[in-house]
């Protein structure tokens, strides 16, 4: 194994270690298993990229991850299956109450949605391809090979376009990624994380690891007693009496976004009076970052537009959202706090917070960013629309959006907790009765009071709201994957198709 740090790196697929960026050719394919041993057998002798290093960046990569009906199908044992998380084995779309909480209702229905939307039709196997411009065909024809026809069936190739790191309202996409602690050398101690970073335990991304609370996320651990094949598998290290099923792989959650491109920069139009400087304004406050990424928060900071692609600042110097509105997208996607809120440093103020006195209201479910942080690998589609020609009376339409993929260790605790707390929550830090103004749906509460609004205060700090958001972003598909490591899809691929255990 290449262990440049205590990394088995040639185990871990590739997309945990990098994003491909520069093979800007993408096909991401949805299959469902027509013929087990067929599928067993492309499995086993899949050219599946891993995240060692080498001096040149390779041509094309692909990687491959799992429904819980996939390793069902693939006769992976119940005992083994109980291992992984609740939410992965329910799935994205398994209770009502989760689609709620996702904000999967109205529009966003499962139901509604093309592909993944009910139990019986979340897809066994996620395919992603990745290649050089004018390549992909060939990696295609290379990738699918013996067996792979017979071994499954194609139930959609989802839409992806390369329109090089910008997403379809105009937005540089991709910016603020989390940075993995692969030499493990930050504490992950309470009393020494009191600032925000952006260095993150392994485990947070990569399962079989601590995590930013010293823990090891659950994953199906298995007795090399009961099943030879296991011995193959890496141990785990809090129990190294058992190998570990999940270690170097992780969870992977894929949304399909669909954008309404002419419909976000119309409403911003109007809004604005067909200023377009207002119209940018207002847009630029809904994301937190203009166009070309530069944060808000930038020109507050000296010199960090520069450092660190303008990643590396905090909403401290901005608690009420005067230049950065509390609501806009990057804020409630990763509000940048640290376990303790600004300004508590001394040993009596700590105690106090840790005792949960003296909570300001806008603390409110800004919970520790570094527990709720999520490792990007998405990738937008459809036709590039400027929002010059986007609010033109015929600006084409056409499907756009996002293939919203993230990498977490645990569904519940990061991808859900961002979705549910942060992003279509009508509550969040202080402010009320508005969602995510990028993603959330507009559904009023309960007791009918509306949740359509976007509040932005302006330097001086008068309140501007902007009412009556519609709906820019609708899911269209979705659903929770396991990306396993490679010698855990190696025993997937061999285990045996009789559905009995493989003791020996
Ligand atoms: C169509 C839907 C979406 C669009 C157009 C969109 C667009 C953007 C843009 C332009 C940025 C700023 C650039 C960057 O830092 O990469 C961003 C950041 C981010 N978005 Fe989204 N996004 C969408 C959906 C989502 C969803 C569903 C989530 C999570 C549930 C999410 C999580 C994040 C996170 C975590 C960041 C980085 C925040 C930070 O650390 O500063 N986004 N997004």
């Amino acid at each position: 194994m290449n262990k440049t740090s205590n990394f088995e790196f040639d185990d871990l697929q590739g997309l945990l270690r990098f994003g491909h960026g520069k093979l800007t050719d993408t096909c991401f394919l949805l299959l469902n298993i027509a013929d087990v041993d067929a599928a067993k057998q492309w499995l086993s002798a899949a050219p599946i990229t891993d995240a060692s290093t080498t001096d040149t960046l390779p041509d094309t990569a692909l990687q491959i991850a799992f429904s819980v009906e996939g390793l069902r199908t693939l006769k992976l044992r119940e005992s083994v299956i109980e291992g992984f998380s609740d939410e992965f084995i329910v799935g994205m779309t398994g209770d009502e109450s989760r689609s709620r909480r996702l904000g999967d209702v109205d529009d966003n229905t499962p139901s509604k949605w093309e592909w993944g939307g009910s139990e019986t039709a979340v897809p066994h196997v996620l395919l992603l391809l990745y290649a050089r411009q004018g390549e992909l065909d060939h990696w295609r024809t290379t990738v699918e090979g013996e067996h792979f026809a017979e071994a499954f069936h194609l139930l959609s190739q989802l839409p992806t376009q390369s329109i090089n790191d910008i997403e379809p309202f105009g937005f540089v996409d991709g910016i603020s990624q989390p940075t993995i602690d692969w030499m493990q050398k930050q504490s992950t101690d309470i009393h020494e994380r009191d600032r925000y970073s952006n260095l993150l335990a392994p485990g947070e991304m990569v399962l079989g690891y601590p995590n930013e609370y010293g823990h090891y996320t659950p994953r199906p651990l298995i007795d090399p007693q009961e099943d030879r094949l296991a011995a193959e598998l890496p141990d785990a290290e809090d129990e190294p009496r058992l190998k570990d099923l999940g270690r170097n792989g992780t969870y992977l959650v894929i949304r399909q976004l669909s954008q309404d491109v002419p419909g976000f920069w119309r409403f911003l139009d109007k809004e604005a009076a067909s200023d377009a400087d207002r119209r940018e304004q207002i847009a630029t406050a809904m994301v937190g970052r203009e166009r070309n990424g530069t944060p808000l928060i930038a020109e507050h900071i000296p010199g960090i537009a520069a450092e660190d692609h303008g990643n590396n600042f905090t909403f401290d110097l901005d608690p009420k959202g005067n230049h950065c509105p509390i609501g806009a997208h990057i804020r409630r996607a990763n509000p940048r706090t640290g376990d303790f809120p600004p300004g508590v440093t001394g040993l009596f103020s700590r105690l106090i917070k840790i005792l949960g006195f003296a909570q300001a209201p806008e603390e409110d479910l800004i919970a520790s960013s570094r527990f709720h942080r999520l490792l990007r690998r998405g990738r937008s589609y459809g036709s590039v629309l400027s929002p010059e020609d986007a609010v033109k009376p015929d600006a084409p339409a056409g499907d756009r959006g996002i293939q919203f993929i993230c990498l977490v260790a645990n569904i519940s605790r990061q991808f859900e907790f961002v979705q549910n707390a942060w992003m279509v929550n009508s509550k969040f830090g202080g402010v009320q009765n508005e969602r995510g103004p990028l993603v959330g749906h507009r559904k009023p509460l309960i007791d009918g009071q509306s949740t359509d609004h976007f509040n932005r205060p302006d330097a001086a700090g008068t309140m501007r709201t902007v009412c009556h958001l519609p709906q820019f972003v609708t899911v269209r598909g979705g659903g929770y994957f396991f990306m396993p490591g490679l010698r855990a899809l190696k025993y997937i691929a061999a285990t045996p198709t009789n559905g009995r255990d493989s003791a020996s």
